[in-house]
């Protein structure tokens, strides 16, 4: 869900670098050849989120959904000079636009796409991580936060798409409404947990921005 008025984010979007050639092509294609095309982060968030990487400067980012590959390449634009991306995703049929579409990113040698269910990899990856994207299952949020927290360097960050859940997280939550209950059991979670700094920006569906101290 968007929560800025249609005008205010044609404002913003004016305002804003453009998407790359690549970035435009691929939402394209994402809209018209893939399901549910707004799981992609878009020009907006894709602007914010490479904008947070050239902020950081990460040697290693960890990206939990990749889905198209839209955010994945977004990410990559700020990696550092030797700099890694280890993209997840468990969606084999991605694979044909994936392979496609990482390979022609400018950061396409420093983006490794692993295939499989995400709470089985992590374990395996290495330590020392600067940024982690969490864009995956939400039933998994909280899982995915225990997974990371300690693969994570001290000041390196975490950050949460979809925690407003299209608003949902802010009504009285159904108890049947898994996906709700467990975003909002995240955003508890992270906001009473004492080895974190953390700030919730309201941006398209809500990014949880997470520091670790
Ligand atoms: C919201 S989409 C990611 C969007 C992408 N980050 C972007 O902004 O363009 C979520 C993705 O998570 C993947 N996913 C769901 N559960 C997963 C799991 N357990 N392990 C790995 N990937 C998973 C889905 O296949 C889907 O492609």
């Amino acid at each position: 869900m968007d929560f800025l008025p249609p005008k205010i984010e044609k404002y913003a979007l004016e305002n804003s670098s453009p998407e790359t050639e690549l970035l435009s092509e691929l939402n394209r294609e994402t809209h018209l050849k893939i399901l549910s095309p707004r799981m992609l982060s878009g020009h907006l968030q894709g602007r914010v989120l490479s904008m947070i990487s050239y902020m950081i400067r990460p040697s290693l980012i960890l990206e939990i959904g990749t889905y198209s590959g839209y955010s994945a390449i977004c990410l990559a634009e700020g990696l550092a000079e030797n700099g890694k991306l280890i993209t997840i995703d468990n969606n084999e049929e991605l694979t044909p636009v994936l392979n496609k579409f990482l390979k022609k990113s400018p950061k396409s040698n420093q983006i490794e796409l692993l295939i499989g269910d995400a709470t089985k990899l992590i374990t395996d990856l290495p330590n020392n991580i600067d940024l982690v994207f969490i864009d995956a299952d939400k039933e998994n949020y909280s899982l995915y936060f225990d997974l990371v927290i300690d693969k994570l360097r001290p000041g390196g960050f975490i950050l949460a798409d979809n925690v407003l859940w299209s608003g949902k997280v802010a009504e009285p939550i159904k108890m049947n409404d898994k996906s709700t209950l467990e975003i909002s059991a995240f955003n508890k979670k992270i906001q009473n947990d004492m080895r974190v700094e953390n700030v919730l920006l309201p941006i398209r569906d809500g990014i949880m921005m997470i520091r670790k101290k």
